[in-house]
C-alpha cells in the first residue's frame, strides 16, 4: 500500500462510491421529479479503462471496497464489464452497487458472476400505487421480483433503501417489519435530504428518523454495535425478526464522525463529501497507468481540506442539485 487515503480529523477512507452514470429511468420525486435531464455537454462517463485507473489508485491507497453508483448504474450497457473489472483488482474485497432494481429479477445472476458482493435495492413504499406514486414509474412487481431473484441468485443478505417521506410512506413502517420478518433484508430508511433543485419538497415530506427508533426500542429492538462496515448508519436488530432495521438520519448531530468514504463522480470529479461546494477534476490524470503517482497525489491533497461535516442542518446543500448528479 503506497498511503492510507486518511483526513485531518484521522477519519480513514476504505470505501469509495464509484458513479458511472448521471442516467436514470426513474423520476423519483425527490431526486429526478421531472427525469433525467442532460445537464452537461460532456465528453461522456468515464470508460472503463479511466474507472480501472480510478479504482486502482484507490486500492493502493486502502480502499477494500467500491460501491457503484449512479444515477442507474445499470443503465451502462458495460456494467457487467466494469463489475468484473473493479472486483478482479487486487484488495477489492467487496464491490456494491446502489440500484433502483429495474433490471434486477433479470440479471441478479450474472452481476454476482461477475463479481458482484453486495446490493443495495431502493424501495420506498410496499404499496404498488405509493410505489408509482414515489418513483414515477409503475415497477413495483419487477423490483420485488429483482429482490426475490437476487436472493435465488445467493446474495445472503440484500440491503433495501427507503426514503421516509412524511405523509406519503411514512404510516408503512408496520408493513415494512411484517416484510423482513423473515427476510435477511436490511431495510435503511434515509432521512429525506434537501438538495439544490428542492423547494417545498422538503419542508413538505422531511420526517424525523427519530420517531422510527423510539418505536424500534420500545418494541424490543436492539442498537447492534457499529461494525466497520456499516459507516454512519444506526442499525437495529430483533429476536424475532432475520431481517434488519438501519436508520440513517443525516440531520442528525455527529453523523459525520464515522464518514469512511470518498466519491467519483461519472464525470471524474472527486467529492469530498455529498454536500461539498466543489468536485476536483481528475479526469486529466486518469488518462495512462503511470499517472497513478501523481493522481494519488492529488487525491491525498484534497483529504487535507475534507471538512468536518456537511452543515446540513445550517440548511447548507452546498453544489449538488439532486443525488443523482453525484450518486447519493
Ligand atoms: N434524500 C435522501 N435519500 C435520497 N436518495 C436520493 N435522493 C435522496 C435525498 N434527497 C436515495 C435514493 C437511493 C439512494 C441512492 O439515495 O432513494 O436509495
Ligand atoms: Fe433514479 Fe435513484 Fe434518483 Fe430515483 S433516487 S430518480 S432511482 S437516481
Amino acid at each position: 500500500m503506497t498511503v492510507q487515503f486518511e483526513d485531518s480529523y484521522s477519519r480513514k477512507f476504505y470505501y469509495l462510491r464509484l458513479s458511472i452514470t448521471d442516467v436514470c429511468n426513474f423520476r423519483c420525486t425527490y431526486c429526478l421529479p421531472d427525469g433525467y435531464k442532460p445537464a452537461h455537454k460532456n465528453s461522456g462517463f468515464l470508460s472503463i479503462d479511466e474507472l480501472k485507473r480510478v479504482v486502482s489508485a484507490f486500492a493502493h491507497c486502502g480502499t477494500s471496497k467500491v460501491r457503484i453508483t449512479g444515477g442507474e448504474p445499470s443503465l451502462r450497457k458495460d456494467f457487467t464489464d466494469i463489475l468484473s473489472m473493479i472486483s478482479s483488482q487486487e484488495g477489492i474485497e467487496k464491490v456494491a452497487m446502489t440500484t433502483n432494481g429495474y433490471r434486477l429479477a433479470k440479471h441478479a445472476q450474472s452481476w454476482r458472476d461477475a463479481g458482484l458482493t453486495n446490493l443495495n435495492v431502493s424501495v420506498d413504499s410496499l404499496d404498488a400505487r405509493m410505489f408509482h406514486q414515489i418513483t414515477g414509474e409503475n415497477k413495483f412487481r419487477e423490483v420485488m421480483a429483482g429482490i426475490d431473484a437476487a436472493f435465488d441468485a445467493g446474495f445472503e443478505q440484500v440491503k433495501v433503501n427507503a426514503v421516509l417521506l412524511k405523509d406519503l410512506n411514512s404510516s408503512e413502517l408496520p408493513a415494512f417489519l411484517r416484510w423482513i420478518k423473515d427476510k435477511p433484508i436490511q431495510l435503511r430508511f434515509i432521512e429525506l435530504m434537501q438538495t439544490g433543485d428542492m423547494n417545498s419538497l422538503f419542508e413538505k415530506h422531511h420526517q424525523s428518523g427519530v420517531s422510527i427508533r423510539n418505536h424500534l426500542i420500545a418494541n424490543g429492538w436492539l442498537m447492534k454495535v457499529r461494525e466497520r462496515s456499516d459507516g454512519p448508519a444506526e442499525v437495529f436488530c430483533h429476536p424475532d425478526y432475520v431481517g434488519e432495521i438501519g436508520l440513517i438520519m443525516p440531520y442528525k448531530k455527529d453523523f459525520c464522525d464515522s464518514c469512511n468514504r470518498l466519491r467519483v463522480s461519472a464525470l471524474g470529479k472527486l467529492h469530498m463529501c455529498l454536500f461539498g461546494d466543489y468536485g476536483v477534476e481528475l479526469r486529466d490524470l486518469l488518462q495512462e497507468d503511470k499517472q497513478e503517482v501523481e493522481l494519488i497525489a492529488r487525491i491525498q491533497g484534497q483529504l487535507a481540506d475534507k471538512k468536518q461535516s456537511h452543515f446540513l442542518d445550517q440548511g447548507h446543500t452546498g453544489m449538488t442539485p439532486h443525488l443523482a448528479s453525484i450518486g447519493g
